[in-house]
């Protein structure tokens, strides 16, 4: 299976959620490859800073062929996770071919929904020759005690997208802990 993590917006949390996934899914005993799409290469630097390896296999394929460059790589893999690149189009977009599911992380602001609508709308250009391909929005860095969450969850209902309960929270150790290299785990 193919996991895509995109949105054209930078800083939504892509690279962190593609990162909480692939290690997830390794630590349950599956065969994962984390491909790294962004030419900024946060999740190749990620696993290079690392004292351990991780327990999951790292590639950078930032071209726009990723869809059809997956192809080999993915058969000896149970999961993909594509960490999407921002602002390209072409990349995003191929990434977003390459899956059988995308991840659309979006913080918790009207400006991130807003922005999301160019990723729907790529999503939806795939959808017409591929109609197997699913997509869900994850909220990340929701303020805990706010009605943020609830307020974001009612304004992407018009991208007729579900989105996932699971919401992930803003949390002060995620900048501490990456770089923290001797860290054991993903996040
Ligand atoms: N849930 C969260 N809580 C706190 N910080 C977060 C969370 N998710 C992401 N971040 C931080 O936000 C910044 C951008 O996240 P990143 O995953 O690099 O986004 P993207 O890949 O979409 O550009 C990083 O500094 C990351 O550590
Ligand atoms: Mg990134």
């Amino acid at each position: 299976m193919i996991i895509s993590v995109q949105n054209r917006l930078g800083g939504v949390g892509k690279t962190t959620i593609a990162v909480h996934i692939a290690y997830c899914l390794a630590s349950s005993g599956d065969r994962v490859l984390l491909l790294d799409s962004d030419p900024q290469g946060s999740s190749l630097d990620w696993a290079a800073a690392r004292e351990q390896q991780p327990p999951f296999s790292v590639l950078g394929l930032d071209r726009p062929t990723i869809h059809r460059d997956i192809e080999p790589s993915a058969e000896n893999y149970d999961y993909v996770i594509i960490d999407g690149a921002p602002r390209t189009s072409e990349l995003v977009r191929s990434g977003i071919i390459a899956a059988d599911l995308v991840v659309i992380p979006v913080q918790p602001s009207p400006y991130d929904v807003w922005a999301s609508e160019e990723t729907v709308n790529l999503i939806r250009e795939a959808s017409v020759f591929k109609e197997k391909l699913k997509a869900v929005f994850v909220i990340n860095r929701k303020v805990v005690n706010t009605a943020s969450g609830r307020d974001v969850v009612e304004a992407l209902s018009c991208y007729k997208i579900p989105v996932l309960k699971a919401q992930r929270k803003s949390k002060g150790s995620f900048c501490r802990k990456c770089s923290n290299r001797k860290d054991g785990d993903g996040s």
